[in-house]
C-alpha cells in the first residue's frame, strides 16, 4: 500500500481528496496546521471512511517540523494544498502569501527530496491563465502576468516544482490547474467553510438562501457573454478529488511521460454567473435574493478548460452534473445550519 501526504489536508479541497486516495486504497497522512480551518471537515472524513486517520498538526514554514514528519513516515508522494487562498488578502497583505506559500512549498520539496520521496503534486490555478481571447484554454496556453500575489504564488510555486523536476534526479512533480471548484460530498458531511464574508459565488449563494447573507450581488452584467455575466468553468469537488487520485497513481506507478506535467482539471463547459444562480434556484426549488451590482475589479470575463490532455493521460474526466454538484452545495449548507 502506498503512502500519501496530503499537506493542508484537513481544508475544503484536502479533506475531499483524503477521502477519494483512502477509497482508491491509498494510506493517507493528513498533515494541516488549522490555520484557516477547523476540525469539521477532518472529522467528516474520519466519519465518512468509518475510521480514524493519521493526522498531524504541522505548520510547513517549519523546516524542521516538515523534515521530522518525513522522517517519521515512509511517504511515496505528497499532494501540495496547504496555502493562504484569498486574493483580496494578498493584495493587501502581499508578504503574508509570499512568506507563506512560497515557504512551506520551499520546505515540503527538500524534505520530501531528504527522506526520498520522489512525487510531488502541487494544486495550482487556473488564474495562472488570466484574462485570454483563446478559448478553452490547454496547458500550452501562455501564461499571463498574475493579477495578485495569491496568483503570482501559484505560478511561482509551479516554477519552483518545474525547476527541481529538472535540477535534482528522481524527482517527478504534477501540477493540477483547477478551474472553478464548487459543491459538497454527497455525503454532506464535508464541503466548503469559508470564514467570515466568503468572496466566491457558490458559497456566497448557498449563505443568501439560508439567510446569512441578505443578497447575492452578481457583478457585472454587462460583459461581452451570452447573458453579460463571467463565464466560468465549475468543477464539482468530488470529480476534481479524483483527479488527485488518478495524478498520484500515474506518478507513484512511473506511468508519467514527462517529469514535470501539468494538467487542467475542469469540465471544459462555461456557465456565466447568471445560469449558475437560475440553476441553483431550480434544482433546490428557492428563490435566491440577488442584484445586478457593478464589476468586481480583477475578474476575467470568460475563462474555461480544454480537457483533452487531462482526460486522454489520466483517464479521468468529470461526471457529476452541475444539478448535482448544486444540490450538494445546498444541503451542505443546510447541513451546517441544522436544517
Ligand atoms: C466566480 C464568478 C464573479 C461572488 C477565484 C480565484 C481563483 C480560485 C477560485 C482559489 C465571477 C462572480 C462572485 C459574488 C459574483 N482559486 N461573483 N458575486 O474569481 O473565478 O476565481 O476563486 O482559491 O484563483 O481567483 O471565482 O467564485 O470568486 O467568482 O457575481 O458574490 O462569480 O464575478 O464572475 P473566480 P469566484
Amino acid at each position: 500500500m502506498k503512502t500519501v501526504l496530503v499537506s493542508g489536508g484537513a481544508g475544503y479541497i484536502g479533506s475531499h481528496v483524503t477521502v477519494e486516495l483512502v477509497q482508491s486504497g491509498y494510506n493517507v497522512v493528513v498533515a494541516d496546521n488549522f490555520s484557516n480551518c477547523d476540525r469539521t471537515c477532518f472529522e467528516g472524513v474520519q466519519k465518512i471512511l468509518g475510521r480514524e486517520l493519521p493526522l498531524e498538526v504541522v505548520d510547513f514554514c517549519d523546516a524542521a517540523a516538515s523534515d521530522a514528519l518525513f522522517a517519521k513516515y515512509h511517504i511515496d508522494a505528497v499532494i501540495h494544498f496547504a496555502a493562504f487562498k484569498a486574493v483580496g488578502e494578498s493584495v493587501a497583505d502581499p508578504l503574508k502569501y509570499y512568506g507563506n506559500n512560497l515557504e512551506s512549498f520551499v520546505n515540503v520539496i527538500s524534505a520530501a527530496r531528504a527522506h526520498g520521496c520522489n512525487n510531488i503534486l502541487f494544486s495550482s490555478s487556473a488564474t495562472v491563465y488570466g484574462e485570454t481571447d483563446k478559448l478553452p484554454v490547454t496547458e500550452q496556453s501562455e501564461r499571463q502576468p498574475a493579477t495578485s500575489p495569491y496568483g503570482n504564488t501559484k505560478q511561482i510555486c509551479e516554477d519552483i516544482l518545474r525547476d527541481c523536476v529538472k535540477a535534482y534526479e528522481g524527482i517527478h512533480g504534477i501540477a493540477l490547474r483547477y478551474f472553478n471548484p464548487i459543491g459538497a460530498h454527497p455525503s454532506a458531511l464535508i464541503g466548503e467553510l469559508p470564514r467570515g464574508v466568503p468572496a466566491n459565488l457558490v458559497p456566497y449563494i448557498t449563505q443568501t438562501a439560508i439567510g446569512k447573507r441578505e443578497c447575492l450581488s452578481i457583478f457585472g452584467n454587462d460583459y461581452p457573454t451570452p447573458d453579460g455575466t463571467c463565464l466560468r468553468d465549475y468543477i464539482d469537488i468530488v470529480d476534481l478529488a479524483k483527479a488527485h487520485v488518478a495524478a498520484v497513481t500515474r506518478m507513484v506507478d512511473g506511468r508519467m511521460k514527462l517529469d514535470y506535467e501539468i494538467f487542467n482539471v475542469g469540465t471544459g463547459k462555461p456557465v456565466s454567473v447568471m445560469e449558475l444562480v437560475t440553476t441553483f434556484e431550480k434544482v433546490n426549488n428557492l428563490k435566491l435574493n440577488y442584484r445586478i451590482a457593478p464589476r468586481r475589479p480583477g475578474d476575467v470575463t470568460a475563462i474555461w478548460a480544454d480537457t483533452a490532455v487531462g482526460e486522454k493521460e489520466l483517464g479521468w474526466k468529470a461526471t457529476r452534473t452541475l444539478d448535482e454538484t448544486l444540490a450538494s452545495a445546498w444541503a451542505w449548507e443546510k447541513k451546517l445550519a441544522g436544517k
